[in-house]
């Protein structure tokens, strides 16, 4: 079998090279820029696939995406159709995923910001916040990350609700689903966490509409893409006080550009892409799996369904 692994990056193309190469004994395994024949490769390991890169591969059985989301696959105007799309998911990445967003949340729910800025001018200063269970908590989209999520900040006391496309049943988390929901879900909401996959639906979706619907002074937390945000609303929405701060851990543009106006703000707190990002042992280990398995049976169970967009 051979694999072609392709990252932005070059020396992260090269670290997943030797990587799989390592857990995939008898695999052919090469980056794809230095696959001379393309009609060789059986699999592509991506991230951010160069537009038409896959479509040169005739053979190509699957396509495996590094990361939970497959949006930046999907992005390819000429992907071969019909080439099953994996997904890279797993306890490790969920775990890290609720870490981030516990911290997060925590972190406004307390108003660390303005705990710590009274720090600064030595004032002693007692921030009172209302307990967790009369902290309304919302968390958008409920697959495997975000129901994770929406269960860690349930078991934290909040009062937790979320939302997703279908109807579900998740202890202590008051589920909404459908677009019809939307409103009803964000209204009055206090903590905004965006867990939705990037599609047709959802990109822009933190706007100035939604904003609107917060409870005044709301905070949000976008893990998901920078696609989902409209930076202007967001700037607008902070400066008004309409919302009192954000956490952003993925951009429109990455890495973001140091003249980027979200690095200074003194309302936003910028993370490089990292509230569920692999270690590259745990990562290699799920792909390998993943890649095995599909060998052997035609298919895994984190398959993605490509007309559905996640
Ligand atoms: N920042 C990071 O480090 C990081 C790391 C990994 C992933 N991510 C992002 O997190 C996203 C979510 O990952 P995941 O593994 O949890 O995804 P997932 O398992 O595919 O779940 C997606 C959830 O979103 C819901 N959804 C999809 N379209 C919707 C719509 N139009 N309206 C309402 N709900 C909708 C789905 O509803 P149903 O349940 O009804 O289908 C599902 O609950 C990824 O796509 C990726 O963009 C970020």
């Amino acid at each position: 079998m051979t694999v072609a692994v392709y990252h932005p990056l070059e020396e992260t193309t090269r670290w997943w090279v030797d990587a799989l190469t390592e857990l995939l004994p008898g695999w052919q395994v090469a980056a794809m820029d230095e696959i001379a024949d393309p009609a060789r490769v059986d699999y592509a390991v991506v991230w951010r696939p160069r537009p038409g890169a896959l479509a040169r591969c005739p053979n190509l059985r699957a396509i495996v995406s590094i990361g939970a989301g497959i949006d930046h696959v999907l992005a390819d105007p000429a992907l071969p159709r019909g080439v099953p799309i994996i997904r890279t998911v797993g306890r490790d990445l969920t775990q890290r995923m609720r870490e981030y967003v516990a911290l997060h949340v925590l972190r406004h729910h307390r108003d660390m910001p303005r705990q710590l800025q009274a720090q600064r001018e030595r004032d002693w200063h007692a921030v009172v916040v209302p307990v967790a269970p009369r902290r309304s908590v919302g968390v958008m989209g409920l697959g495997n990350l975000g129901a994770a999520a929406a269960r860690t900040l349930a078991g934290l006391g909040f009062a937790t609700r979320g939302w997703a496309r279908t109807q579900k049943s998740l202890d202590g988390v008051e589920v909404f689903a459908g677009p019809d929901r939307l409103d009803a879900f964000l209204d009055g909401c206090e903590i905004l966490v965006n867990l939705l996959p990037l599609t047709r639906d959802t990109s822009g979706i933190l706007d100035a509409r939604l904003f609107g619907r917060l409870a005044e002074g709301a905070c949000v937390i976008n893990c998901a893409r920078g696609a989902h945000l409209v930076d202007a609303d967001l700037f607008a929405a902070l400066d008004s006080g309409r919302i009192k701060q954000a956490t952003l851990d993925v951009f429109h543009e990455e890495p973001l550009p140091a003249d980027s106006p979200f690095w200074d703000h003194p309302a936003i707190t910028v993370t490089p892409h990292i509230a569920s990002r692999i270690d590259a042992a745990t990562g290699g280990k799920l792909i390998a799996a993943n890649l095995r398995e599909f060998e052997r049976t035609g298919s895994c169970p984190d398959l993605a369904d490509a007309a559905r967009g996640y």
